[in-house]
């Protein structure tokens, strides 16, 4: 392949040959819109760092619920901050607790929707991690029977997917277990199989108020340096009965994207973290940036890396983009 036989600009030359020899594909049955849902009524409350996203009271998260489906985007996955926050969390598990009641409300009211959970402790707990604290450390053992308890919770409440973020050892394979137990043997698990102990999860613990008390996570989430690593997660959630494996967050990590795709077969979801958002938003708003072709740009990169799923805060305006 050489000049001048070879001229990679002759594909180039109009829009139509470029939309010929497309690669790779966006499309709004890719997307995933996260959502914060919060106590009261009336409540519309604006996160400063993720410009465009809210704290929302159940009522206002159906009214958003019904325009993400108008837009033709699949799913949600919901996160909860619950009113009160104890050492174990228990508001996290509780049938009237605030995500338990957001689920039967968007189940109720848009009922094609599919609604994920988010099973985890940080927002739930005083302390702010993500699991049950012996001394200074999160208990693996002892989270194990909470996050089950949760995720039950959820799949009570009208869950149509669960997605346990927590990082503790074996927490696939048990709330696996129990599903199938229960009689939720048909609900899917998407496991935040490979998530890292990221900076770009700032503004997200503004949005869920799930900053750690003391400390951080890096006792229990990835360390950025390892991409090896993310293999032995992901076989070890394949194996526990993950359906859907997900890396977190995403444009720093496509590396480990590409890699998965290339040794799984299950499907692969990313999350165009917040504070990958607020990125992108800051210099949008900035003037800096068009915010249609960076936006697109960068879920187009995402995908072509590996993933065939993308949670993104982006998911309705590239909704509506992608349906003109
Ligand atoms: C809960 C959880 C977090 C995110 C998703 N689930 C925060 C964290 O682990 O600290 C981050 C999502 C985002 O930044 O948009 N553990």
């Amino acid at each position: 392949m050489y000049f001048p036989i070879t001229r990679g600009r002759r594909l180039r030359r109009t829009a139509s040959l470029r939309r010929m020899v497309r690669e790779t594909r966006l499309s709004v049955d890719d997307l995933i819109y996260p959502m914060f849902s919060t106590v009261g009524k009336g409540v519309k409350r604006p996160i400063a760092s993720m410009p465009g996203i809210f704290q929302q009271s159940v009522d206002h998260i159906v009214k958003e619920a019904k325009e993400v489906h108008g837009l033709g985007i699949p799913a949600v996955i919901l996160f909860g901050i619950p009113d009160h926050k104890d050492a174990t969390g228990s508001g996290a598990i509780a049938a009237d607790g605030i995500i338990q009641t957001t689920i039967r409300a968007i189940k109720d009211a848009v009922p094609e929707l599919t609604v994920i959970t988010d099973v985890c402790l940080c927002e739930y707990t005083s302390h702010g991690h993500c699991g049950i604290l012996k001394g200074e450390e999160v208990d693996n053992d002892a989270t194990l029977p909470v996050l089950v308890e949760e995720a039950l919770s959820h799949a009570e409440a009208g869950a149509d997917m669960v997605a346990p973020s927590d990082m503790m050892d074996g927490r696939v394979g048990a709330i696996r277990e129990a599903l199938d137990e229960a009689d939720y043997g048909h609900l899917p698990i998407m496991a935040y199989a490979v998530k890292y102990a990221s900076a770009f999860y700032g503004p997200f613990r503004e949005a869920a108020e799930s900053t750690p008390a003391f400390g951080d996570r890096r006792g229990y989430q990835m360390d950025p340096a390892n991409g090896r690593e993310g293999l032995i997660e992901a076989a070890m959630d394949v194996e526990e009965g993950a359906d859907i494996i997900m890396v977190k967050p995403a444009m720093p990590y496509l590396d480990v994207l590409r890699t998965l795709r290339d040794e799984l077969d299950q499907p692969l979801a990313a999350y165009q973290v917040s504070g990958e958002y607020s990125m992108l938003k800051g210099a949008i708003e900035r003037g800096w940036f068009d915010e249609e072709r960076v936006v697109m740009e960068s879920l187009t990169a995402i995908r072509r890396a590996g993933a065939d799923l993308i949670l993104t805060y982006f998911a309705k305006d590239a909704a509506r983009w992608l349906n003109g």
